[in-house]
């Protein structure tokens, strides 16, 4: 993100401009005008991976909400499917907040991105403006993510179909990682990626292997509401495969690339929360007189000080949302 870090100046007077409380880090109360963010974890990850960016999109007055995907850590994991997941995503994460008349902002790390977009399907603003109702999603926000289209599972999107070496298949239909610390968190303090190594889980082969339903980002609602952030040291997903999947998509998006590897909400969560901050105020200004943030007004103050501890990495979830 070395050429956003140029440009906070501008970000920030037209942040200002758009919304002065937003600016202010820290609120007693959430403030009613902000969407909910609703994170879907990837394989192998709980909630509780992504507590230290919960935390800085906390402060600058976002509500959280998130949960495990019925395919990780389960105890049936041949019965579980994309489907079965983006059913859970839809149900329990997105309804509720959407039914209470919420906005709602949709972030999808990794595997999220396949059930997360089927979830999202026919939820957006615009659909539920149509039918009468207040709330709905405004924005889709892929973290290096998975973007598949109807049909295609997330295994059927690496090349060859085939899963990568590092993916362990234990034969009843559970699979693990090899070497995580290496695949998933090669830039994250070694003491918060052993926390974090100690949180994986399980994922359900069938999961990744079943098929995708029609994807929310292909709904033309989403032409400036789609945002990816493209990992360049990623050892899980390499980057060129990130930037194939936006080209596959065939629709627009607004990309922005970390040097960071598949968990920048590990190593740079305060970038990571400044860049969806700023997508959200993207978002919310589509349409708008207000709609003059391009991407060459981009900030994420990457220079801030990360003091991360795996103390906070525990943070108890409770208290996130
Ligand atoms: C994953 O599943 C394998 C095979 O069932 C089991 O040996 C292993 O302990 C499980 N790992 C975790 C983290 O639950
Ligand atoms: C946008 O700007 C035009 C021209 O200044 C104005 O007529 C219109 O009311 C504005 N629309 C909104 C939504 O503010
Ligand atoms: C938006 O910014 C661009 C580039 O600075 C400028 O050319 C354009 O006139 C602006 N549009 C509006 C509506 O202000
Ligand atoms: C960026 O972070 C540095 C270091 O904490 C801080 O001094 C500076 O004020 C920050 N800049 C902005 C624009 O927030
Ligand atoms: C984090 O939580 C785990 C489980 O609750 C606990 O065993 C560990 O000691 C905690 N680590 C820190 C640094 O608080």
């Amino acid at each position: 993100m070395e050429h956003l870090c140029s440009r906070i100046g501008p970000v920030l007077a037209l942040l200002f401009f758009l919304s002065v409380s937003r600016m202010h880090k820290v609120r007693a109360t959430p403030n009613l005008d902000l969407p909910t963010i609703v994170l879907v974890p990837g394989a192998w990850h709980s909630p509780v991976h992504y507590n230290l960016l919960f935390s800085r999109l906390k402060l600058s007055g976002y509500p959280i909400i998130s949960g495990r995907l019925p395919s990780c850590s389960s105890p049936k994991p041949q019965i579980e499917t994309v489907a079965g997941d983006a059913d859970y995503i839809r149900e329990t994460l997105l309804l509720p907040q959407i039914n209470a008349g919420k906005d709602v902002v949709l972030v999808m790390h990794s595997y999220g991105g396949c059930p997360g977009s089927a979830a999202a399907a026919g939820l957006s603003k615009a659909a539920q403006t149509v039918a009468g109702k207040k709330g709905g999603i405004i924005g889709l926000i892929f973290v290096c993510g998975f973007i598949a289209h109807e049909g295609e599972s997330l295994l059927s999107t690496l090349p060859g179909d085939k899963f990568n070496p590092w993916v362990i298949e234990y034969g009843n239909g559970q699979l693990g990682v090899e070497n995580p610390q290496e695949i998933f968190y090669n830039d994250v303090n070694p003491t918060l990626a052993e926390a974090a190594i100690n949180e994986l889980r399980n994922q359900s082969q069938n999961s990744l292997e079943t098929p995708s339903g029609p994807p929310a980002w292909l709904e033309p609602y989403y032409d400036g509401r789609r945002a990816y952030l493209i990992c360049t040291k990623d050892d899980a997903i390499p980057p060129i495969g990130q930037e194939m999947m936006i080209s596959n998509s065939k629709v627009p998006w607004d990309v922005h690339q970390i040097a960071a590897s598949h968990s920048p909400f590990l190593s740079q969560p305060s970038v990571v929360a400044d860049w969806i901050d700023y997508e959200i105020a993207i978002f919310q200004s589509v349409g708008s007189n207000l709609t003059n943030i391009s991407d060459s007004t981009v900030g994420a103050n990457a220079t801030s000080p990360l003091m991360i501890s795996p103390a906070e990495f525990n943070m108890t979830l409770a208290a996130v949302s």
